[in-house]
């Protein structure tokens, strides 16, 4: 048998933790499996004292993981620290600098500073794996830059953040208001104390910048993406989404377009009966639509211990597989120095349906003057329909509109114009229309 390949875990929260204890549990399958033992000989956290539920005490400890990169007797560098800088950073480098393999699920990370260590990587012939990193469990990178040799892919989009999808999803089961429902999510230990960055889509933006770049073959570009969280979808919204026939979710979607290659995270409206639409809670599902293929949807668990804790051993079988001399695949699907630049589409020019909630004074005019602010933008309307709005407010009434395709500059100006007419009582509303099968 060959010799062990050993590997070091630097963290030990969540993700490590598990991991250590999958390695555990499944050191017999595994080396049946990889034809060869997987040892943890080094490990390092923060704190050497806490219990971390399994016992790594005859893995060499390590303080600093930037020195485990260096000195320990390693092959394989795990890294499930988390943070585009700092520790997961410079221990990072040095790993793949020193010619260990890497693994990581740190989206983050490789959201900022991805291209140049699949540099170093490349450089140094070994590999630096991320399965985990986008979509927990869901093995969405191997299927992206194994299993589609020769498609060009036109769209991939998906439910990348299990916190937004399970508020969402009981915002609508249950009636109650995204505030209540943040709170639950939190106290269930699905959201975090400081939610920011899931709820306002910088997670799924990380997500969805790694797997721009494995559908186009472009540079990794996480800041030039569009971004809208979920904290401003109300209860009309939801409901007024299931009467004309769509849910609304949190979507990462990059196109390819004539003017470039567009990358959003927003509130979407998928229609009610599509695939994506019956992915709900914490879930998490990515659609890859290709030239060749068509369309393809893995949806499954997106994050938990254990669930990425099968994607990060999956990177690490794959390396305790490949033999000496083998030359590993680039690691976004092309040479790191042949990624092209990421050309922006512009998000003005983004052409789809559009979802306009109004609330209005209840004048006269008001309903007319609306839809000439459509027209004079050229806007063709699907449905436009008024209700009276109950109870304190009975002054007002909403106007919900449903636009054919038209361009995200056309709504913004159609829109400022109704703003300006003076006609509005409350902010309004605007959420994309996504096609989905
Ligand atoms: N949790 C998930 O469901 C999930 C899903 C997909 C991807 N990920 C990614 O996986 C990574 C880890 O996430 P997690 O949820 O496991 O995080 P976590 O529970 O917060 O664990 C982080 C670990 O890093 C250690 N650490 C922090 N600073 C360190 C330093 N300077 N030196 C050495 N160790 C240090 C901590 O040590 P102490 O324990 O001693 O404090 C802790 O063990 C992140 O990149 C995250 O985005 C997580």
């Amino acid at each position: 048998m060959a010799e062990a390949l050993r590997v070091g875990i630097a963290g030990l929260g969540t993700v490590g933790a598990s991991v250590a204890r999958v390695l555990r549990d499944k050191a017999a399958e595994l080396t049946r499996q990889c034809g060869r033992d997987i040892v943890v000989s080094a490990v390092s956290a923060r704190d050497p004292k806490r219990d971390r539920g399994v016992d790594v005490s005859a893995a060499k400890w390590f303080d600093d993981p930037v020195k485990m990169a260096q000195i320990a007797d390693i092959d394989v560098f795990i890294e499930l620290i988390g943070g585009d800088e700092g520790p997961a950073r410079l221990s990072v480098k040095a790993a793949l600098e020193a010619g260990r393999h890497v693994v990581t699920a740190n989206k983050a990370l490789l959201a900022k500073h991805g291209v140049a260590l699949a540099e170093i990587a490349e450089k140094k012939g070994v590999l630096l794996n991320y399965e985990a990193a986008v979509a927990g469990g869901i093995p969405v990178i191997k299927t992206m830059r194994e299993a589609m040799a020769g498609n060009s892919v036109n769209r991939v989009f998906g439910i990348l953040n299990g916190t937004c999808n399970y508020i969402l999803t009981r915002m609508e089961a249950e009636g109650i208001s995204f505030d209540a429902c943040l709170k639950d999510a939190q106290r269930l230990g699905y959201a975090e104390a400081d939610p920011t960055f899931d709820i306002e889509g910088h997670d799924t933006a990380h997500k969805l910048s790694i797997l721009t770049s494995l559908a186009f073959g472009t540079k990794i570009a996480a800041n030039d993406i569009y971004m809208e969280g979920i904290s401003n979808i109300t209860q009309a919204d939801i409901r007024a989404a299931g009467d004309l026939g769509y849910r609304i979710k949190l979507l990462g979607v990059a196109q390819r377009t004539e003017s470039g290659i567009e990358q959003r995270v927003h509130p979407t409206m998928v229609p009610t009966a599509s695939v994506i639409a019956q992915v709900h809670g914490v879930t998490n599902a990515v659609a890859i639509e290709t030239d060749i293929l068509g369309e393809l949807l893995l949806s499954g668990p997106g994050a938990g211990g254990n669930a990425t804790a099968s994607a990060v051993i999956g990177d690490i079988a794959d390396i305790a597989k490949s033999r000496p001399g083998f030359q590993h695949g680039p690691v976004f699907g092309l040479p790191a120095k042949e990624l092209r630049p990421y050309k922006k589409a512009q998000m003005r020019s983004h052409a789809g349906g559009y979802f306009i909630r109004l609330t209005v004074h209840d004048r006269i005019g008001v309903f007319a003057a609306i839809a000439k602010r459509m027209a004079d933008n050229d806007i063709s309307l699907e449905s436009i329909v008024q209700h009276a709005v109950s109870g304190e407010a009975a002054a007002q009434k909403t106007v919900i509109l449903v636009s054919h395709e038209t361009t995200e500059a056309a709504v913004r100006k159609a829109v400022d114009g109704i703003t300006k007419d003076g006609h509005l009582t409350d902010k309004p509303q605007v959420i994309r229309i996504e096609r989905a099968g």
